[in-house]
């Protein structure tokens, strides 16, 4: 199966226009190019605005793709809580984030883009993550990697944490029997980023400044470790704003986070991932929008076996 993989879209229609056009011409390219099914890792949303869900998914239903098999989407944290808009935001953002209600926030999400959770399989009615979804040879797991606001240990609402019981259910659904020969798929917003690379927010601010230092994954060697027991070969992601693919632990991940964040209004990218039994295959495409007969700039190309 060709997978196209998007992440961080900030769509944001009063502030960031050109990012609904981006996003356009992403899908467009992926869908030209043999994509079947779209993952999207999260920040949908700048701001956690409705009218911007409805914007996205409007795009999703003009390609038909707002159907569970044809796209899969997970939650970010600006999905949550948003992000400061203007500098005065800067200093109301944390008393804007304590008033937030986190779960009805992600039930919210959910409901909202219910067309895309249908056929999935979740530990409960109420527990919207992690959800199963499952293809003929693949089966992806969504996990929902936003930490819940804290003054101390989550005070920009950046950083990430995959609660107890997300970690058990992965824990006793991965190993099921009747997925042993699936190739396994994890979707989450945040950063598996060894200490020695740093990740790269938004915009260059002093409020991205801020983030870069708080956008850490808490509790990933536990994650980790259920991934290997489990046979994880691909795990795809965003938050942080650049295009990377890198291995840990003989595990594939894959960073979309700057698929429209790069400095540039022509230019958006993404990852194709070709997934059959026992070998993954990744492209990276960058696609110049102000270029319509030329539209590829980059193409890398990389095979991996598992
Ligand atoms: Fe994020």
């Amino acid at each position: 199966m060709r997978i196209a993989h998007i992440s961080d879209l900030h769509l944001n229609s009063r502030l960031k226009p050109e990012n609904i056009h981006k996003t356009r011409k992403l899908i467009e390219y992926a869908l030209d190019n043999g994509a079947e099914h779209l993952v999207i890792t999260g920040d949908i949303s700048d701001n956690s605005d409705e009218k911007d869900f409805n914007v996205f998914k409007e795009i999703l239903k003009q390609y038909d793709l707002l159907r569970s098999d044809k796209a899969t989407i997970i939650i970010g944290n600006h999905d949550i809580f948003g992000g400061p808009q203007t500098a005065q935001d800067v200093l109301n953002f944390p008393s804007k984030c304590m008033n937030i209600n986190y779960h009805a926030k992600v039930a919210g999400f959910v409901k909202y883009f219910k067309e895309l959770f249908e056929n999935t399989t979740r530990p409960h009615e109420e527990l919207f993550f992690p959800f199963l979804k499952e293809f003929k040879n693949i089966l992806i797991v969504g996990i929902n990697s936003i930490a819940e606001y804290s003054r101390f240990k989550n005070p920009f609402a950046s950083n990430g944490h995959v609660s107890k019981i997300q970690r058990q259910y992965l824990d006793t659904v991965l190993n099921r029997n009747e997925f042993k020969d699936k190739v396994k798929i994890i979707l989450a917003h945040h950063h598996f980023y060894p200490k020695n690379i740093t990740s790269h927010s938004s915009e260059d601010t002093l409020w991205s400044k801020i983030e870069n230092y708080t956008m850490k994954l808490r509790g990933k060697k536990k994650l980790m470790k259920i991934f290997k027991n489990n046979n994880v070969k691909l795990v795809l992601h965003g938050h942080s704003h650049e295009m990377k693919e890198y291995i840990r632990e003989d595990i594939r991940f894959i960073n979309a986070g700057a698929s429209l964040d790069n400095n540039s209004d022509h230019l958006a990218s993404l990852f194709l991932i070709d997934v059959f039994p026992k070998l993954i295959t990744t492209e990276l495409c960058s696609v110049l929008l102000n270029k319509p007969d030329n539209p590829i700039e980059e193409k890398l190309i990389q095979s991996v076996a598992i």
